[in-house]
Parts: C-alpha cells; sequence; structure tokens
C-alpha cells in the first residue's frame, strides 16, 4: 500500500503512512508558466492498494486532486481510496432557489467516478455521501477532538445551532458534561442571528462545538450569549477550521480556538490520523 498526498495534506499523509506502517509516495507537483497544475508520482503503483490524501478546497486543489487520481489511475494502481480531509462544496448539497448549482453534487460525482472508496471527516451532510457513486463512508472525528477537549476540563457542550445538536450530544456524553443547543438564524453568508434559551453558564468553561468554522458569525455570536451569562472561559473547537475574512477578530470573544488538520493553520492543535488509519 501506498499513500500519497497532494499540498493541503503533506503532514497528514506523512503522518497517516507512519500510523499505517506503509509508504509515503512523493509527487512532482507545479505549474507550467501558463498556471496549468503538472503531477507525476514518484514511485511505481502498479498493482498497488493507493491511498490519496487531498482536500476539494480551494478550488485549484480540485485540480490537484483529479490529476493525482489520474496519474495513479494511469500508473495501474490496485485499488484507488481518497481520503478528504475537508469536502469543499458539501454545504451546497441541495437547491436552495430555482436555477442553482447543486454544487456537491457536481465536485463529488467526478471524483467518485475515479476511486473505489472515498472517506471524508465530518462532512457537513452525510447526504453527500450518496453524491460520490462509489463506496462512500465519513469518518467521525468527534473521538480526536473530545481527546483535545478533556485537558481543559470543560463544564458544558455548546451546540451552536440545531445542525449541530447530534455531534455535540455526542461530544458532551463522551466528557459526560451537559450540553445546550442554540438556535441560529443565516442572515446572510456573513451574519448570522442566535438565541439561547435560559442557560446557567456562570463561572463555567463552555465549549461551543462546530463542524466547520468560516466567517466566526456562528461562534462569536454563541461566544457573546455565553460570555453575557457569565462564562468563566469559552472555547471555540472546530473539526474544519477556514477562518475566512475577519474570522479571527470575530472570535477575540473566547479564550481559545482550536481545529484539526484537516485545514492546517495557526489553530491546528490535532490530529485526526489516527481516526483515518482506523477507518482505512
Ligand atoms: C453551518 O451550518 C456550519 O455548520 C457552520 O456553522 C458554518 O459553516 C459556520 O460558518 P461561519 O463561521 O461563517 O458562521
Amino acid at each position: 500500500m501506498y499513500v500519497i498526498s497532494g499540498s493541503t495534506h503533506q503532514r497528514l499523509g506523512a503522518s497517516l503512512a507512519e500510523e499505517m506502517d506503509t509508504e509515503f509516495c512523493g509527487v512532482v507537483n507545479r505549474h507550467f508558466p501558463d498556471g496549468e497544475r503538472y503531477i507525476r508520482i514518484l514511485m511505481d503503483v502498479d498493482g498497488q492498494d493507493v491511498v490519496i490524501v487531498q482536500n476539494t478546497f480551494p478550488d485549484k486543489k480540485i485540480v490537484e486532486l483529479l490529476l493525482i487520481l489520474q496519474a495513479v489511475k494511469e500508473a495501474g494502481a490496485k485499488t484507488i481510496t481518497c481520503v478528504i480531509p475537508y469536502m469543499g462544496y458539501s454545504r451546497q448539497e441541495r437547491i436552495f432557489q430555482s436555477g442553482e448549482a447543486r454544487s456537491a453534487k457536481a465536485i463529488a460525482g467526478v471524483l467518485g467516478s475515479m476511486c473505489d472508496r472515498i472517506f471524508t471527516i465530518n462532512v457537513h451532510t452525510p447526504a453527500v455521501l450518496d453524491f460520490f457513486g462509489c463506496e462512500a463512508k465519513d469518518i467521525n472525528g468527534s473521538r480526536e477532538v473530545v481527546r483535545y477537549l478533556k485537558g481543559f476540563k470543560p463544564d458544558m457542550v455548546v451546540a451552536p445551532d440545531e445542525g449541530s445538536k447530534d455531534r455535540c450530544t455526542l461530544a458532551a456524553s463522551m466528557l459526560k458534561v451537559p450540553v445546550h443547543v442554540m438556535k441560529k438564524v443565516r442572515i446572510d453568508g456573513r451574519t448570522v442571528e442566535t438565541s439561547s434559551g435560559p442557560v446557567d453558564v456562570k463561572g463555567c468553561t463552555a465549549v461551543i462545538l462546530d463542524d466547520i468554522i468560516s466567517t466566526g458569525g456562528t461562534i462569536a455570536t454563541a461566544a457573546n450569549i455565553l460570555r453575557d451569562g457569565g462564562a468563566d472561559r469559552i472555547l471555540a473547537a472546530c473539526t474544519h477550521g477556514l477562518f475566512i475574512e475577519d474570522a479571527a477578530n470575530r472570535l477575540r470573544v473566547c479564550d481559545d480556538i482550536l481545529s484539526s488538520d484537516t485545514l492546517e493553520g495557526v489553530y491546528t492543535r490535532f490530529s485526526v490520523a489516527p481516526a483515518i488509519a482506523d477507518a482505512l
């Protein structure tokens, strides 16, 4: 077996290969002068099981993934497994207004046609898995988040919206603390309004847990409610930390921000490699 990573996951791919005691295959990954991508894999994968690790975010990384898949296919790999730690476009799995593209289906359909199986991690909605058209499974990265959060001894897990209720309830039960679910209404891509039923957070360490932090609006509005309620320490935790635009500034209301390495960045504190290795 070989593990190959695109540029989004050199570190995660290497840790995965180590966890699985297998070879990490290098890739020549560069651009032509006109900006088009060039990919060449550096090991002979003929007849081998190959695992490719790469995100579909931002857009240019999708092209890179397609070229790696094609290279591995042409080199005669026996099976191709694609691990997509952060599945970009998974938030448009439905038609919200007539005329829209069902983006998740467009991206997943192409990738699935080139793989034997695909793994995502805490994908935004499981509906996306059906669009791949090949064997597809979502890996629950909650165990890794919870393991890391234990060190903070939280008193409560807060779900910032109803969409994150199940994930937060599971995390809360693993941490053996109560869960509180807030209600969120999205006004636009950058603005949300959040309301909370009665909750006693005075003097508490509360963890707000979401699958994605993008502009930080969801977490910031929830954190402000907790701060007004007298929370002592507020932690923002997520699997996928996009942190776009002025997210860091909006999140200053939080005492700490923690995310996994599905998107590597300044707030990456823990790795999902063990969960991927188990699933594989
Ligand atoms: C949406 O429902 C997701 O679970 C996240 O809550 C959302 O993507 C977070 O976005 P933002 O950080 O921009 O509020």
